[in-house]
């Protein structure tokens, strides 16, 4: 019923003109320019957040495109350091170059880690579909090889490979691993994946525990109050909290601009009361702030791939005492 009601929704927006499309996606991409995502992240200063930058876009079709990525992200990071934003980078590993050209792609994500290294700025690869996994696992490898430790990744309480690659970063990372976990946005083949809610809460939830245990940094994203309220319950259990310094005997030294050993992360536009809540109890919390021009290709994109995105769009409209941003 709710797959149907999705997918009604997913069908009917697709046709929908750009500005409507845009009207319903206002509230969670900060605009069209960078000027845009500074003024939202200026204004949500005040709500004691921080934040993570994304610029719009992802598989790019030839390697020229990643100049791109690569120039407006060094934008980003002149305004996040000139206006002394309490913020990060997050970035798409396929749009620098991944899968076209391996090397290449590695290449630019370097050039970018170490220019925001130089700010003492942190650089989040985003998880694509599971095409990606292991390569991008591979680039913050080698990276932290290089030394370049301001770099992390994110891994999908849905797939099945997750709790493994925890226990593979545990050994080649040690205290340096430093993870977002979320569910996975990607719909991804059942061989690979859970895709019952309850299955993919209780993994989730799993990967949270392993990532605590193995004394790494767990940023933990998701707008869904069994995951939150279960994170705060392994949190506690590992005597982690606000203004804690982390107690684990074996986390690594505490990072710059962190949480201590945590933060709670969410999408611009999603959840506030619950963001809020957090933050009034003192625990670090992080929005994930979109912008670019490619919003109107951004937001029908992830429409089509994840029709339950739909579902909470609309929910998000007709209930909005349920999801005020
Ligand atoms: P769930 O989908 O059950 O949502 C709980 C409630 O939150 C919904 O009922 C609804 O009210 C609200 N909600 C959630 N998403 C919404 C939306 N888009 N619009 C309106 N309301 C919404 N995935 C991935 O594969 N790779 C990645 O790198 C990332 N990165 C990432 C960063 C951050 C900061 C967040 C918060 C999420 C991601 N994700 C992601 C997406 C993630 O995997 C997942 O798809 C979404 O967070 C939705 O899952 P929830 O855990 O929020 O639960």
């Amino acid at each position: 019923m709710v797959g149907l009601f999705s997918r009604t929704v997913v069908a009917a927006t697709v046709r929908m003109p750009k500005w409507f499309v845009g009207w319903v996606s206002r509230r969670y991409v900060a605009g069209p320019s960078l000027n845009d995502a500074v003024e939202v992240m200026q204004r949500l200063s005040s709500e004691g957040a921080c934040f993570t930058v994304d610029v719009l876009g992802e598989e790019i079709t030839n390697l020229e495109q990643a100049n791109f990525f690569l120039e407006e992200y060094v934008r980003v990071v002149d305004a996040i350091s000139s206006n002394k934003l309490d913020a990060n980078l997050s970035i798409k590993p396929t749009a620098f170059g991944l899968l076209i050209d391996k090397k290449k792609g590695m290449e630019n994500i370097e050039k970018l880690v170490r220019m925001a290294n130089e700010h003492n700025m942190f650089v989040r690869l985003d998880m694509e579909d599971h095409r990606v996994t292991t390569d991008t696992i591979q680039v913050v490898l080698d990276l932290h090889r290089q030394g370049l430790t301001n770099v992390g990744t994110v891994l999908q309480g849905r797939l099945f490979r997750t709790l493994d690659d925890i226990n593979d970063l545990e050994v080649d990372l040690g205290p340096a691993a430093d993870y977002r976990i979320c569910k996975g946005i990607y719909l991804e083949p059942e061989e690979i994946s859970y895709s019952g809610y309850q299955d993919i809460v209780d993994a989730t939830n799993a990967c949270i525990d392993r990532m605590l245990a193995a004394g790494a940094y767990c940023s933990i994203a998701s707008h869904d109050l069994p995951v939150v309220e279960y994170a705060k319950s392994a949190l506690e259990s590992h005597g982690m909290g606000p203004g804690i310094p982390d107690p684990r005997p074996n986390a690594g030294p505490a990072r710059n601009a962190k949480g201590p050993g945590y933060e709670f992360q969410m999408l611009l536009g999603v959840r506030g009361p619950l963001r809020r809540k957090l933050s009034a109890a003192g625990h670090r919390t992080r929005v994930y702030i979109p912008y670019g021009e490619k919003w109107y290709e951004y937001s029908i994109r992830r429409l089509k791939e994840n029709p339950t995105v739909g579902a909470q769009v609309a929910k998000a409209f007709l209930m909005p005492w349920t999801n005020r941003p």
